[in-house]
């Protein structure tokens, strides 16, 4: 009882807020690659047959089921509490700078956690609206497949079908490129900023970390942008 008292003060100081935010980052980052993983297969010229089962796999598999409870749950602890201490900090910190230096992008993005931190919100409230609710509760018109090796033939949802109809509007797939704007100076100060509050910023390791963590920001984002785009002019790759 005591040690969860001890715990739960801890979680809820200001460092342990910092803590918080900085593992749940870490948590959404590792879930972002494998995400576009996943997503990267609707490129494939195959009829949509990689995505589809890899869309089944992944929201028929108990464990799946219950890491994305958990990663519902991150998504949330982490706006919650990155706001809250993007309030503290700006309270703490009146005086704002008055002038954004051209190309200083870092310490904008520092600056600005909170407000890209909503657009990304935003953007996943859309996103699940129109892909992750029709997945789980919309009708779904079924796809059949014929393995050319084993002659074994598949009948699965058409998964592939729903995003292919959703990047058809144009709005959509700039509401998309625009939102991994955001998401990318976002994760470019994210990235380091938990790599400094969970001490891995010492001299030698920071410049290294501070690329990984730019390469990571834009790399990731890129591919994710670059998914609506191809859809919308019906590349495959
Ligand atoms: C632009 C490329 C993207 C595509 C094509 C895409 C596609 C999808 C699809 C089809 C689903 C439903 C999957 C399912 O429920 O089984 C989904 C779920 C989701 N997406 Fe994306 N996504 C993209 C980018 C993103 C980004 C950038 C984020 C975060 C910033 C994101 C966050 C999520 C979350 C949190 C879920 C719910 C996952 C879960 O069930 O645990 N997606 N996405």
């Amino acid at each position: 009882m005591q040690a969860d008292i001890s715990l739960s003060k801890r979680l809820t100081s200001s460092i342990g807020k910092k803590i918080v935010v900085a593992l749940t980052g870490v948590f959404l980052s590792l879930f972002l690659i494998i995400h576009l993983m996943g997503n990267l297969q609707l490129l494939k010229n195959d009829g949509g047959e990689a995505f589809n089962h890899y869309a089944e796999f992944m929201g028929h598999n108990p464990l799946i089921q219950f890491v994305s409870k958990i990663n519902f749950a991150f998504i949330l602890g982490h706006a919650f509490w990155g706001i809250f201490l993007a309030f503290k900090n700006r309270a703490a910190r009146p005086t704002l700078y008055a002038v954004n230096k051209p190309g200083a992008n870092s310490r904008w993005a520092s600056r600005n956690m909170a407000l890209l931190g909503t657009i990304i919100f935003v953007f996943i409230a859309v996103h699940l609206s129109k892909f992750w609710f029709v997945f789980h509760y919309g009708d779904i018109p079924f796809a059949e497949y014929h393995d050319g090796v084993t002659g074994e033939f598949s009948r699965i949802k058409d998964y592939a079908t729903v995003v292919d109809i959703g990047f058809e509007q144009l709005w959509i797939v700039i509401f998309y490129v625009a939102s991994m704007f955001a998401l990318a100076f976002h994760l470019s100060h994210g990235v380091q900023s938990a790599f400094q509050t969970l001490g891995l910023n010492n001299k030698e390791f920071a410049p290294t970390l501070r690329t990984i963590g730019t390469v990571f920001a834009y790399g990731i984002c890129a591919l994710f942008a670059i998914i609506p785009v191809l859809m919308y002019l019906n590349i495959t790759l």
